[in-house]
């Protein structure tokens, strides 16, 4: 696979290890994860290992998410984003206390080096917990009630299955990437009892053919939390930056999602695993649409790194930090800097 010897080098004590890095994107199958037999299990983490060093974005087959799922969130936002800008407005995020709701065109720039705006639309939720909840009293905004509209009338039960189905296969997956950290399988299982989670649901318009990048329709950036699943319609369009700069696809392959690795992951990894810049540019002149999962695990969940990811001679690179406090200050410098 290796295409690029990468040396990770520590500033005064000299390499801490190299790397070979990749552009070609593996299909990983998930079906053995969801094997009775610990054994079977196991057989993904050197597939999983390899993926996660080298390239920070796979696709996953056999991941056991229904299709109905599926297309009945797809049908749902649809309807949703075809609905007038002043309907869609009522729900705008930044009159809600919590972070969630519509993100219109214009709103964000996810690539903080650019002063255009991103082009895309996005519904954002997380976590639908009731308002009493007490995390959510203490001001923990990513627990707490969502913000969902009335129409359509189907959004909100479409929409919060496809929620709920992810965190459960979250769970799964979080037990994939620990056989892949040489971790104990359920090593994350008790920090994922109230797991932080955001979906993005997300409508790229077709772009102008003679686009630049202050016109685009998500801005190169990483993602924040451990990983992230992204469910994508037909219309090809997400890029990842490759290892000699330039672009490169990650086209909707049938029946798959794409997986990738988040800012939090790449450092309680000790910087093992990669979380890779990528972005949107939809220039098939159809509706583009996206169903984007971000997956966290408990807010207090603190840790410098993973206990398999250190040693004496590879010690912590990063102080200790929570799950929560690292979201916040990611999504703070996206979502609300003006
Ligand atoms: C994101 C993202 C990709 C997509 O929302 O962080 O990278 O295909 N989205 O929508
Ligand atoms: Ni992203």
């Amino acid at each position: 696979m290796a295409e690029t010897t990468e040396t990770v080098v520590d500033a005064g004590k000299g390499i801490r290890f190299k790397r070979n890095t990749s552009d070609v994107i593996p299909v990983i199958d998930f079906s053995v994860m969801l094997s009775s037999d610990p054994e079977v299990r196991k057989t993904i983490a050197p597939i999983l290992r390899q993926a996660c060093t080298e390239v920070g974005f796979f696709y996953l087959k056999n991941h056991g998410i229904p299709n109905a799922v599926i297309r009945r969130a797809h049908e749902a936002m649809q309807r949703y984003f075809a609905l007038p800008r002043e309907e869609k407005l009522k729900l705008h995020y930044m009159s809600n206390p919590n972070h969630r709701g519509y993100v219109s065109s214009g709103d964000i720039n996810a690539d903080h080096e650019l002063k255009g705006k991103d082009m895309h639309e996005a519904f954002e939720a997380a976590q639908d917990l009731p308002a009493d909840d007490p995390d959510y009293l203490k001001g923990i905004k990513f627990y707490g009630p969502n913000s969902w509209p009335e129409t359509p009338p189907d959004f909100r039960w479409a929409l919060g299955t496809y929620f709920d189905t992810q965190l459960e296969f979250g769970k799964i997956m979080l037990r994939a990437f620990a056989l892949a950290l040489h971790l104990p399988e359920n090593y994350f299982d008790p920090i994922y009892t109230k797991p932080m989670s955001r979906m993005r649901a997300c409508y790229y318009a077709p772009q102008d053919p003679d686009w630049d990048v202050s016109r685009i329709g998500i801005g190169a950036h990483r993602d924040y939390e451990l990983f992230t699943t992204v469910w994508q319609s037909p219309q090809p369009g997400l890029q990842v930056k490759g290892t000699k700069g330039d672009w490169i696809e990650v086209s909707p392959i049938e029946d798959t999602f794409v997986i990738n690795l988040g800012n939090l992951m790449q450092r309680w990894s000790n910087d093992l695993f990669l979380s890779r810049p990528h972005r949107v540019v939809n220039l098939t002149q159809e509706h583009r649409y996206s169903l984007v999962q971000f997956f966290g695990v408990n807010y207090d969940a603190s840790l410098d790194a993973f206990p398999s990811c250190v040693s004496e001679q590879n010690p912590a690179r990063y102080p200790p930090i929570s799950c929560g406090k690292n979201t916040e200050d990611q999504v703070a410098q996206t979502y609300y800097k003006k």
